[in-house]
């Protein structure tokens, strides 16, 4: 591995995205920046019950709650809506999260990114009703496939690389980058959606969160962290969508820990030279040498060789074409997404938890 970065050399680098157009575009991430600012200092009003909505059918489950699809009655839209029953935030200590994940989907705007409809909550459960994105899970796709192509996974890297980059910029540490958590749309692009663990930083956090498979060497290690972790995950995620498992894997998650650390993996024969050198760059365990956060940021993505065919800005606005259309066959159409036995929706007379999610 470091023989091929050493070979490459600063020649892995093309100088496709100037420095003025970086300029640019931060120019216009500090306006988004202050859009999301704005919206986290305001404290919008619910504008939904569930009575407006009729549930179809469940898209997937997680630790705290179910996503369902769902239809918004008065205007015929599907969304997908994610419950989460409070006595499971609670009782996992995810209250703060959970008011994170609330007010972090109400200020996302940004193409790559899901955002909030409509929120509210009742006695037993919080709601928060998205955009439904049919195309289903690149997981699933992924492991259908069982490997991308690397065009395919330059196209789904090169969103992400943007959707972080966005993030970054509104002081949003991620924190779940993975398959399960990038959404296909009906036109191929993606959407990150499951902002479960994502928070508004200044400086260092130390909470341990995240993936076995994706967690950064510094958070393994219980040192004060920040946006570095989203690029180690980047690399991570690069990796498994062209090798189709992930770079430090093993059954005991122990195991899997003590390889991150010693940041040893081995790439598959077939990657390229220039997506060997990337990744590289990435998964370096120490921070200061580890690109996206590097002084450029993520400048260095942008001009790195081995996204040499990808055109930034008609990537950003959706032109650039997709390798795969999902074919989606009307709007409620959830053929994507897996089975899942239906759940017992909770009802209590009493509201439950009322003064810990009083704010919400
Ligand atoms: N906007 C959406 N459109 C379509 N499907 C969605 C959408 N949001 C979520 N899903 C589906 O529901 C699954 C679970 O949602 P999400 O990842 O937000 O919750 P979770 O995994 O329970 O959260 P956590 O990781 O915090 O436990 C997703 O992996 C995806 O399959
Ligand atoms: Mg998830």
């Amino acid at each position: 591995m470091a023989d091929d970065a050493k070979r490459y050399g600063s020649s892995a680098f093309i100088a496709g995205y100037s420095d003025a157009k970086q300029e640019q575009y931060n120019q216009y991430l500090k306006k988004l920046h202050r859009d999301f600012i704005d919206s986290w200092n305001d404290k919008p009003q619910d504008q939904a019950k569930l009575g407006d909505f009729e549930q179809q059918k469940i898209l997937g489950t997680g630790a705290f709650g179910v996503v369902y699809l769902t239809k918004h009655l008065i205007t015929g839209k599907y969304y997908a809506m994610k419950m989460l029953e409070k006595e499971n935030i609670v009782k996992l200590k995810q209250i703060e999260h959970s008011y994170y994940e609330k007010k972090i989907l109400c200020g996302l705007n940004f193409t790559f990114c899901v955002y909030m409809k409509y929120f509210f909550k009742d006695n037993v459960y919080l709601y928060f009703v998205l955009p439904y994105i049919a195309g289903g899970e690149m997981f699933t796709h992924l492991r259908k496939l069982g490997k991308f192509e690397e065009t395919s996974s330059k196209f789904y890297g090169a969103q992400v690389i943007l959707a972080l980059e966005y993030l970054h910029a509104c002081e949003l540490v991620y924190r779940d980058l993975k398959p399960e958590n990038i959404l296909i749309e009906r036109t191929g692009y993606i959407k990150i959606t499951d902002f479960g663990f994502c928070k508004l930083i200044r400086g260092r956090t130390w909470t341990l969160c995240g993936t076995p498979e994706y967690l950064a060497p510094e958070i393994i290690l219980s040192k004060g962290y920040g946006m570095s972790v989203d690029w180690w995950s980047l690399g991570v995620l690069l990796f498994e969508m062209s090798a189709g498992h992930p770079p430090f894997y093993a059954s005991d998650p122990m195991r899997i820990y003590e390889k991150i650390v010693a940041g040893k993996y081995r790439c598959p024969n077939h990657f390229s030279l220039e997506l060997k050198d990337l990744i590289s760059r990435i998964l370096q365990t120490d921070i200061t040498r580890r690109l996206g956060n590097l002084k450029s940021g993520a400048l260095d993505f942008k001009n790195h060789k081995w996204f040499r065919e990808i055109d930034w800005d008609s990537l950003l606005n959706s032109r650039f074409p997709a390798p795969f259309i999902p074919k989606i066959r009307s709007p409620g159409d959830s053929s994507y997404f897996e089975s899942y036995e239906e759940e017992k929706i909770k009802e209590s007379p009493i509201c439950l938890y009322e003064e810990e999610f009083a704010d919400f």
